[in-house]
């Protein structure tokens, strides 16, 4: 059967991972990419399938309903995949209303434009949306994050998260809508803006600056390289059941501490450096405010159901991304100078 996906906040880190796959292995099918291009969204990620003729980008807000509808019908939406997103958790505790709006209403908004748009025929129709472990709230030691956890958001963030979750459930219970949900790890890889811990890490050993570990250091995440999970989004989208919850992890789980250290002798080898060069760099500071101690996730249903597990073991995985940051350094510098946000507020000024 042939597609036609809206894919939402494709030009940002998972959400290119995902339009650049789909665009690639799925030729036959029409892929619209729908981004605001805030802060974090980059069409330099992009460019390998600009010109693909099953391709097409629009901005636009997904608060925007009457925008999102237009779209939806001139495309011929049938299908979305919702990755749209506030999404670094240190930012919402400066800026907490900014999540619940773009999160929580700009889901909604979504949800009610695409019910909207397919009321005639729900048969064929499916609404993704691309959540977080972080819902779950926080571990102890010992334990792991099933789909029936209870939500137990504690930042802004997965608050934000958590919300827009519930209105996909209610719209599931409410209307028959079609929807599915995964929650997913921490991610790392190519595209990684640098404000989040590993492509921070690696910006700054390049540059000699200090690496702030919040805390001890002894906060735990489960990481996941950005492809896998794209790969379980490809998965969950042709085979997953509406009205179903599944996780997504990596079984990877690092303190952080341990984490910046091997990422330091990954940068000191690639560097040709002396070993332990690049830690004498590292600098606890402040901890995070309500920091959440570990995030673990058990994504058995996903493995025993659809038959999805991660292909990218982490040495290798953080191999690749560390060679990606040196193989573009024109990326990175363009994301830290903010170049590029000039350059799309001149592109982009009529909206
Ligand atoms: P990101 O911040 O890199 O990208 C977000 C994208 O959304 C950007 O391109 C941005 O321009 C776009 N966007 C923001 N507000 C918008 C709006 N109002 N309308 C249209 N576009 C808008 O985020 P990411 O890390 O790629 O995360 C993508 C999704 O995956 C998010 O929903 C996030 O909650 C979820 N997620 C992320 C991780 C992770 O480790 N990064 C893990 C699990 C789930
Ligand atoms: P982050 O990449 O922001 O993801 P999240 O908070 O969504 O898990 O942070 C990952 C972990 O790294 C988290 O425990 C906070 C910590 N951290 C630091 O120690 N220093 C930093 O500069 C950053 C950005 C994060």
């Amino acid at each position: 059967m042939k597609r036609r996906i809206l894919i939402t906040g494709g030009a940002g880190f998972i959400g290119s991972h995902v339009v650049r796959r789909f665009v690639k292995n799925y030729p036959a099918y029409k892929i619209v990419n729908l981004d605001k291009l805030t802060y974090a969204g980059n069409l330099e990620n992009l460019s390998e399938v600009e010109g693909s003729p099953n391709y097409s980008f629009v901005k636009g807000d997904v608060l925007d309903g009457a925008f999102v509808k237009s779209v939806m019908v001139n495309e011929g939406i049938d299908s979305i995949i919702h990755l749209a997103a506030e999404s670094h958790v240190d930012r919402s505790l400066e800026t907490p209303a900014d999540f619940a709006v773009t999160n929580v209403v700009g889901t909604l908004t979504l949800l009610h434009s695409a019910r909207e748009v397919w009321k005639s025929a729900l048969d064929g129709k499916l609404f993704y949306h691309i959540s977080t472990d972080e819902v779950y709230g926080s571990l102890g030691a010992t334990g792991l994050f099933t789909e029936e956890s209870p939500m137990d958001p504690r930042s802004p963030y997965s608050a934000s998260k958590a919300g827009s979750d519930h209105f996909v459930s209610a719209f599931s219970h409410s209307y028959g809508f079609p929807a599915i949900i995964s929650r997913c790890s921490n991610n790392y890889g190519p595209n990684h803006f640098p404000e989040k811990l590993i492509p921070l890490m690696i910006h700054n050993i390049i540059q000699g600056k200090p690496l702030p570990v919040y805390g001890k250091g002894e906060n735990v995440r489960d990481w996941l390289y950005v492809e896998d999970h794209a790969s379980a989004i490809d998965t969950i989208f042709h085979s997953g059941r509406p009205g179903e919850v599944y996780n997504i992890g990596g079984n990877n789980e690092w303190k952080n501490i341990d984490l910046v250290h091997l990422l330091c002798q990954v940068m000191d080898q690639k560097m040709k450096r002396t070993p332990g060069t690049a830690e004498q760099l590292i600098t606890f500071v402040k901890d995070r405010p309500g920091h959440d101690l570990r995030y673990a996730i058990d994504s058995s249903k996903l493995k025993r159901e659809l038959g999805w597990s991660p292909s990218v073991d982490f040495p290798t995985g953080l191999k690749k991304t560390v060679n990606w940051y040196f193989d573009n350094k024109e990326w990175l510098e363009h994301v830290t100078s903010g170049a590029y946000r000039q350059y799309y507020d001149r592109m982009y000024s009529n909206r």
